[in-house]
């Protein structure tokens, strides 16, 4: 007899995710199938992880040569994935150095200490506090949950860190207040804010803060976790706006569908870090450090077009549509806001066998970076259907 995956599910998984109604079991690229062999166009990519699709063959062939070799070693010996990977990071962006961890949430995490511990370097005690936007996120450690800027994630776990402050998205003049009233070490900001309803900054706003920022001595943290790795048209984000952030975080893409963070430093901060004040067991593992770097050698000019014109594309079909209000974001990362219920929209995808997501009362349309024309229009058109219907 089959198993009843949503039953077991249920009694034995923390229920903290509300789990949409398919059990996956095998896919390659932008298909997706589940355990009754029904197939899905995945128009997710497991939240911007799987940018060259699931099980992609030239992250796979590196990761099993690596498994192959060295699985697992602690992060007091040298070893080679770890450092090739970072050199790339650094080449490939202008950073100098590269703290390897497991996720979005340590990367971000790694960047505030960082950023503390920058100021008590030069200052001394009290210039610790943070300034993030309203509406963003950056994880779910205590740190990081204290970070976001969304108030309903703040309900259940009190007391908080101390040291964050929240401004408006787009208005400096929030920004420079609270920089005011407080002892400000850094500003942390997604370019494209996710989570919180896939919302590009704008480009002026973060030209002023990044400004302010260089000119009164406080650090600039980009976190690239959702929006980087090419997933709006640039290798990171940032590079779309002309600034130069004093330390870069980024995850889910850069691992291939493997656990791994990176936290990236420039000349400004990149000694900062020293023996002992930071660590990691997994962080720069050889599978995933393996693996990332097949991820990070193919993000190139030629896909990064390719994601600007199927982003267009996305855009202007939806936008067709009599129940969308409006199409927001950059690249392969967007978000609709429609007419009508959203809940009924995404499950009737999932029913139709289409992958999508959400994020503050948008649908949410996150998908692999080099998704076929062929398949990218097949799920575009079932989305569109469920919309329209
Ligand atoms: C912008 C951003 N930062 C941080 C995180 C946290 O990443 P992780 O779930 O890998 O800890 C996320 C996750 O969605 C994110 O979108």
């Amino acid at each position: 007899m089959a198993l009843d995956f949503e039953k077991m599910d249920k009694e034995y998984i923390v229920n903290v995710y509300h789990r949409l109604d398919a059990v996956l079991d095998h896919g390659k690229g932008s298909v997706v199938y589940d355990v009754n062999g029904k197939e899905y166009v995945d128009l997710s990519a497991g939240i911007a992880v799987n940018i060259f699709g699931i099980c992609d063959d030239v992250w796979k062939d590196a990761v099993i040569k690596q498994l192959n070799t060295l699985s697992h070693i602690s992060n007091v010996f040298y070893t080679e994935p770890q450092v090739i990977l970072a050199k790339k990071l650094c080449e490939k962006t202008g950073m100098k150095k590269v703290f390897f961890s497991n996720s979005g949430a340590e990367s971000n995490e790694c960047a505030i200490k960082a950023a503390r511990k920058y100021s008590h370097d030069k200052y001394g005690d009290g210039r610790y506090t943070i300034i993030t936007l309203k509406n963003s996120f950056h994880g779910r450690t205590m740190a990081t949950l204290t970070a976001c800027g969304q108030d309903s994630l703040h309900e259940d776990f009190g007391p908080f860190l101390d040291g964050f402050v929240y401004a408006e998205p787009d208005n400096f003049e929030s920004v420079r207040e609270l920089a005011e009233k407080h002892p400000v070490c850094a500003i942390m900001m997604e370019m494209v804010q996710g989570e919180g309803g896939v919302h590009p900054l704008d480009k002026k706003f973060v030209q002023q803060v990044a400004a302010y920022a260089k000119a009164h001595d406080i650090l600039i943290i980009v976190d690239e976790v959702q929006a980087g790795n090419g997933r709006t048209g640039a290798l990171y984000a940032y590079m779309h706006y002309g600034i130069q952030p004093d330390i870069v975080t980024t995850a889910k893409a850069i691992g291939g569908g493997l656990p791994l963070g990176a936290t990236l430093f420039a000349d400004s901060c990149q000694y900062t870090l020293t023996d002992h004040t930071h660590g990691s067991t997994f962080g720069g593992n050889p599978i995933c450090a393996a693996g990332a770097i097949t991820i990070i050698d193919r993000i190139d000019d030629e896909l990064l077009s390719e994601v600007q014109k199927k982003g267009d594309y996305i855009k202007k079909e939806l936008e067709s549509c009599r129940n969308v209000e409006g199409v927001s974001g950059m690249g392969l990362m967007i978000g609709v806001r429609l007419k009508k219920d959203l809940t009924e929209v995404v499950n009737r995808c999932i029913e139709d066998g289409v992958l999508v997501l959400t994020a503050n009362g948008l649908l949410r349309l996150l998908p692999p970076l080099n998704i076929p024309w062929d398949i990218l229009k097949k799920g575009i058109a079932l989305v569109k259907d469920v919309i329209d219907e």
